[in-house]
């Protein structure tokens, strides 16, 4: 793990914000479908992640995690989305109750959260302590052929290492995510255990919780990288369902191009939070630039940093490979009212903003190309002016002049 596994950001679905405990296989295969044939996967997007709910009880030849009822065919569900090009993702805990109360118990650790689930749980919960199943659940998921493991909640040091060294040896490559709210005091054993860790909290479809979740991300910055990154959750774009039933975001499309932007200046694993097949032309557009894909899968992996706040505008700096960088420009005033109490379509004006180059340590002539609408602005030196909308965002990308040192 960290040497060969997801050296760029991972790219995909997860059904958790879509569909939440209504997951089945049926919705799985229509996003995989839909992720062919809108087009998606030509542009990187490649994990079809099933998240909590999908778990039964324990049996088969390794005594691990069965599907349930909702999967009546889950080996060649696996068969059909490998069949697209596609990789398939599966969710686990070390609590013998999963967060949605579906039978879980790698590590066979008991919590006092779901008490009617723990007792009707009975097989895990008469090991607790003496037994755990990280090496069964890896084994099967294995064999499955299982791409990616979600790992959740309240992870503790001990227990993810068992189950990194479990999925280290099931003989398979299987992406390793930690959720939620991994403890930043443990960050190196994150970094030194895991492919991913959730950052934060669950993220919900309002510019309020999108700040909490990915604005404040800078202190996490210096500890992303290749094979092991940090996750702010899933996006929050498209049909979402935080509180049923499916609507539509909540999210201004200006707060929607932020979103998309600072995910891929952080460097964040890209995961989709809708169904795929209910995609609107807007919101497959932000998900299929592909020079703003390629600032979040830039080779570096270094996660962009926080490197001023004027006015009301933070600027985020991400260094890229060949010298180049990309700055998001975010006009994030009033992010702690809800969009309701001010936003009034059509009367915001964009604020104007200059951007001292040198002093954030770019200093000579550049030529600024404008990500989102894919056209160079010219050549920059000193300084560059720009408007920017309310919540809305300016993404740049900047290669230096040849009479640029650096
Ligand atoms: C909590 C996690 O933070 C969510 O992303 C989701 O996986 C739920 N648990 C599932 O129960």
């Amino acid at each position: 793990i960290g040497d060969t596994i997801a050296l760029t950001p991972p790219m995909g679905w997860n059904g958790w914000n879509s569909w939440a405990r209504a997951i089945d296989q049926e919705k799985v295969m229509a996003s995989a479908d839909a992720m062919v044939k809108m087009g998606l996967a030509n542009h990187g997007w490649t994990y079809i992640n099933i998240d909590d709910a999908w778990q039964g009880q324990r049996g088969g030849k390794y005594n691990a995690i069965q599907p349930n009822e909702k999967f009546p065919s889950f080996k060649q569900m696996t068969d059909y989305i490998h069949s697209l090009g596609l990789k398939l993702g599966v969710y686990s805990t070390p609590w013998i109750s999963s967060y949605a109360g579906y039978p879980g118990g790698s590590s066979n650790l008991e919590h006092g959260f779901f008490p009617d689930a723990v007792r009707d749980n009975k097989r895990a919960f008469r090991y607790i302590g003496k037994y755990s199943f990280e090496k069964e659940d890896a084994m099967q998921m294995a064999e499955w052929g299982v791409d990616y493991l979600k790992y959740d909640w309240r992870i503790e040091v001990p227990s993810a290492e068992r189950m990194s060294v479990a999925l280290k040896n099931s003989g398979r490559d299987i992406f390793y995510s930690i959720s939620n709210s991994a403890p930043f005091s443990n960050v190196k054993d994150w970094v030194r255990l895991t492919n991913s860790y959730r950052t934060g909290p669950d993220i919900r479809d309002s510019w309020l919780s999108l700040y909490v979740s990915a604005f404040t991300l800078d202190k996490w910055s210096p500890y992303g990288g290749p094979g092991h990154w940090n996750d702010p959750d899933m996006m929050i774009l498209g049909n979402v369902t935080t509180g049923s039933p499916l609507h539509p975001t909540r999210l201004t499309p200006d707060e929607q191009y932020s979103h998309v932007s600072l995910f891929s200046l952080l460097a964040a694993p890209l995961l989709i939070g809708c169904p795929i097949e209910q995609l609107d032309a807007f919101t497959l557009n932000l998900l299929t630039n592909d020079e703003v894909i390629a600032v979040n899968q830039d080779a570096l992996g270094r996660p962009a940093r926080l490197v001023g706040e004027e006015n009301g505008v933070q600027i985020w700096l991400k260094q890229l490979e060949n010298k180049e960088y990309a700055i998001g420009l975010f006009n994030i005033d009033g992010y702690t009212k809800t969009p309701q109490s001010y936003f009034r379509w059509g009367d915001e004006k964009p604020v104007s903003f200059t951007l001292d180059l040198t002093k954030i340590g770019l200093k000579g002539k550049y030529t600024i190309r404008d990500v989102w609408r894919q056209k160079n602005l010219g050549e920059f030196e000193g300084t560059f002016n720009t408007g920017i909308r309310h919540h809305g965002v300016v993404m740049i990308r900047l290669t230096a002049h040849q009479s640029t040192k650096h």
